[in-house]
């Protein structure tokens, strides 16, 4: 028995219109059996309130897909986690489309990791390796330095109320997903690493996977020790797909 409530995220990126957002919400809350594990969907900004209204009454929680480190103030184009709080319950921080498109630093994700935990939600804040990194053997140095700047941000002591999704940049929507065995150790990495700076919230916080999962290689994930849930991109996009991934998860 996995010890901690497994948890399946999904992100649907700047993905499907209105009618086909709340279309798909709809059939995930109907589809969705009785389970111990956690399930999010993050759909893109504008859809956030109709889907909420779509999920009144299902255990399918919402989340967002970024929030600024900000409050509030003369920040154009961002959205503030307070401003998400009573909307969703979960945000993306520090996806590496983000890092990489909007040249978010380590530094930024873990303000922005701080800003969703002072609102009250909980962050999922990604971290992972290009290939040349990997390449270069480097991929555990290069997680343990992201994943520092996460803890420096949120501080120590609420470390317990952190998700991290190791996501290795090149497996993401790539098919060429990370071996099971490559996502236990980074994610053992993690988790050793958290134990350094709060031993106790080390052993609750929930290290996801991410990249190219499916249906067809959730269970060799989840199946690893240190991996406690999936992030999901490509699959979440059909309910069929998310659903099995879901069921496997329990
Ligand atoms: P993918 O995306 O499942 O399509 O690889 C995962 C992600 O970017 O979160």
């Amino acid at each position: 028995m996995h010890e901690r409530a497994r948890l399946i995220a999904g992100n649907w990126k700047m993905n499907l219109e209105e009618w086909a957002a709340v279309e798909l919400a709809g059939s995930i809350a109907d589809g969705l059996g009785e389970g111990a594990a956690e399930v999010v969907i993050c759909p893109p900004f504008p859809w956030l309130v109709p889907v909420s209204a779509v999920l009144q009454g299902s255990r399918v929680r919402l989340g967002a897909q970024d929030c600024s480190a900000e409050t509030s103030g003369a920040f154009t184009g961002q959205v503030s986690a307070t401003m998400l709080n009573g909307l969703c319950s979960h945000v993306i921080v520090g996806h590496s489309e983000r890092r990489r498109d909007c040249c978010e630093s380590n530094e930024l994700v873990g303000r922005k990791a701080a800003a969703a935990i002072d609102a009250g939600l909980v962050p999922i804040a990604c971290v992972g390796e290009s290939i040349d990194v990997r390449n270069a053997g480097n991929a555990v140095s290069w997680v343990d330095e992201q994943v520092a700047a996460i803890v420096a941000g949120v501080g120590a002591e609420r470390l317990g109320r952190l998700v991290i999704a190791y996501e290795p940049i090149w497996a993401i929507g790539s098919g060429r997903s990370a071996s099971p065995d490559d996502a236990e150790e980074i994610g053992a990495a993690i988790r050793q690493q958290l134990r350094t700076s709060n031993p106790g919230a080390a052993e609750a916080v929930r290290i996801l996977y991410g990249g190219s999962a499916t249906p067809a290689n959730a269970r060799a994930y989840l199946d690893m020790p240190d991996v406690d849930g999936l992030l999901v991109g490509g699959a979440c996009l059909k309910s069929d797909s998310f659903l099995e991934i879901v069921a496997i998860a329990g």
